[in-house]
This record gives structure tokens, C-alpha cells and sequence, in this order.
């Protein structure tokens, strides 16, 4: 018989696992908004997670992943189940020696991967520049900019799924596209990155034009980063500029002024502001140019 919620807490007493209860979402989401997760489980050590995850499929309780939560929106009801972010223990990034490879953990932050590739004269993830969100979340959904992609990069994928089962995926055996990776059905737990030897001067003077670009965006707000994923062969933030919908506001949320794909919520925005900011934008783009833009971040309402 599985367990009630009530000895949740009990249950996840296991080295390396801390639990918190009614742990507000929007501070673990770059939008901030949210509810709250009923359990927020933090997994520091490697070696916790398959007795986690079968924990976890014996609690009772829907559960999910949550990477650097740059990409993620959760509702205004929050989580009803519990809500796992790996922890420090899944931050390591190491080159493999005698290769031009970088291993690294899913926590491990996209720009500190890309720093340390530098220190080591390892080029290809300077499109990365600026960029939030750890690297499990990028390989998920391919992050990228128009000078790069994350799988580009990929040499391999260490995985899990959600029976506690290990695997490792080579490159060709992992299918990606724009937005788009195969990895997004699996619990990514760290990856090897095969990267190109360059000078580290080289390599910054590439850092810094991507965070030149970085900067005609609306940094260090609350945003999630672009909404809506470019429609083949045009930029959602032209076409949402074009329908004259920059500082379209609802509530505490509103249409950056600076770049129209980005929304920003002001301190004050709920998550239905953010929701009906959305169909607004997506209504009046559709009417004016017939196009129904494809929402780039993860909206969870469960
Ligand atoms: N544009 C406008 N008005 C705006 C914004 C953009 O007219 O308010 C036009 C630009 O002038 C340009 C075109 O739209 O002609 C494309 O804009 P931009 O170069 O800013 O790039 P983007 O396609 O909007 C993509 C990624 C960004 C990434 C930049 C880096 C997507 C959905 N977005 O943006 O990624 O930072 O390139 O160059 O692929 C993200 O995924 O969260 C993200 C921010």
C-alpha cells in the first residue's frame, strides 16, 4: 500500500535528500511566479538519486524535475506532489583528460560550463554567454542562439528514467532540432561535451560579442527568457513588435519594452497576469498575421 502524503517526510529521511514542505515555487523560477510545491526534495549526492526515485514512485504523489527554472512557469495553484531539483553533488564539471571533452553535472550552471571550457582553451559553447539555466534543462529543450546550440556539442548523455533505470546515449543516437531534444524525456543527470581546442583570448572575444547581443535584452529581470519560440523563418519578436504590443501590460506583467519576445513580471505579477499576457499576445499576433506562435517556456498547471 503506498504511503500517505503525510509520511512524506519521513519517507525522503535518506543521506544526501533534504525535503522542505510548502516551498514557494517562484523563488525557484527566474519568472518568479508560481504557487507553492506541496514537497521541494533537493538531491545533493549522486549516489541518492535511484533510492530517491524509488521513493518517489511509492509516495503517492506526482512528482517532476525542475532544472534552473529559466524556462519553466509554474501556476498560480503550484504543485501538488513534489518538485526535485538535484544539488550540489550534480554541479561537477571536469575535462576528460587527454580529450577535448568536459564532463559536467545537469546542475551545473550553462555559463559555468562555458567558463571553464575556456580556462581549458576548449571552444563551442560561447554562445552560451549570458544565457541562464543549468545544463540538464538546456539539453532537454536544446538551447541555443542563433550562433549555437547546446547538442551541437553533445558527445554524450547520462540518464535515468523514471523507474530508477541508468542509461548513457551516445550523440547519434540522441535526435535534436531547433528547441527540440529527445533528452527531454529522460532525467538528464550529467553529459559529455566534445569541444574544439581554441586560444582563451579567441574564446572570449566570442563571449563578449554574445553578451554584447545579450544586452538588447532585458537582463537581470524577472523574465523567462524568450516566450515563444520563433516561427520558421521569423523572429516572434519582430512579429510581436510589428502587432505593436510592447508594453502591452496585464497586472503586474508586461511586454518588455526592449526586446518583444521577452515578458517581464515587475515584482508584483501573478501567474494568471503572465497566462493571460500569453493569449493576448497570441490572439492579437495570430489575427494580424495569421501565424499562432508556439510558446518557447514550459507552462505547468497541473
Ligand atoms: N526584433 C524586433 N523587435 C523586437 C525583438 C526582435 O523587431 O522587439 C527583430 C530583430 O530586429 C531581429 C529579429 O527580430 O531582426 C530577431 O531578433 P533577435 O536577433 O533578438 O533574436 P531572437 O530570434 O529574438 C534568439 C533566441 C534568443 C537568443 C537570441 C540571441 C529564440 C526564440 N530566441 O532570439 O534566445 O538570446 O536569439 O541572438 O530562439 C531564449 O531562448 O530564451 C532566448 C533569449
Amino acid at each position: 500500500m503506498s504511503p500517505l502524503p503525510e509520511n512524506t517526510i519521513e519517507l525522503f529521511q535518506l543521506p544526501g535528500v533534504s525535503l522542505l514542505c510548502d516551498e514557494p515555487l517562484a523563488k525557484h523560477t527566474t519568472m518568479g511566479v508560481g504557487g507553492a510545491a506541496r514537497f521541494f526534495l533537493t538531491i545533493d549526492e549522486p549516489p541518492a538519486l535511484e533510492a530517491a526515485i524509488a521513493k518517489l514512485n511509492r509516495c503517492g504523489l506526482p512528482w517532476m524535475i525542475l532544472g534552473g527554472g529559466s524556462n519553466t512557469i509554474f501556476g498560480d495553484g503550484g504543485w501538488p506532489g513534489v518538485m526535485v531539483a538535484l544539488g550540489k553533488g550534480f554541479r561537477k564539471i571536469e575535462r576528460i583528460p587527454g580529450k577535448n571533452r568536459i564532463s559536467a553535472g545537469a546542475a551545473a550552471q550553462l555559463s559555468a560550463v562555458m567558463n571553464f571550457a575556456k580556462r581549458e582553451g576548449l571552444a563551442g559553447l560561447e554562445w552560451a554567454a549570458g544565457v541562464p539555466g543549468q545544463l540538464g534543462g538546456a539539453l532537454a529543450g536544446n538551447a541555443g542562439t542563433p550562433a549555437g546550440e547546446i547538442c551541437a556539442s553533445l558527445e554524450a548523455a547520462d540518464v535515468i528514467d523514471r523507474n530508477g533505470i541508468r542509461k548513457t546515449f551516445r550523440h547519434d543516437e540522441i535526435q535534436h532540432g531547433y528547441r527540440f531534444s529527445s533528452l527531454r524525456d529522460w532525467i538528464i543527470v550529467g553529459a559529455t561535451l566534445e569541444l574544439t581546442p581554441d586560444s582563451p583570448d579567441e574564446i572570449q572575444k566570442r563571449i563578449d560579442a554574445a553578451l554584447a547581443k545579450r544586452m538588447e535584452q532585458p537582463v537581470g529581470q524577472r523574465t523567462s527568457g524568450c516566450m515563444f519560440k520563433n516561427p520558421p523563418g521569423n523572429a516572434a519578436g519582430r512579429l510581436i513588435d510589428q502587432t505593436g504590443l510592447k508594453g502591452l501590460r496585464i497586472g503586474g506583467a508586461r511586454v518588455s519594452e526592449q526586446h518583444a519576445n521577452f515578458m517581464i513580471n515587475d515584482g508584483t505579477a501573478t501567474a494568471s497576469d503572465i497566462e493571460k499576457l500569453i493569449a493576448q499576445v497570441r490572439e492579437t499576433v495570430e489575427a494580424r498575421h495569421g501565424i499562432r506562435l508556439e510558446l518557447e517556456i514550459k507552462l505547468i498547471k497541473p
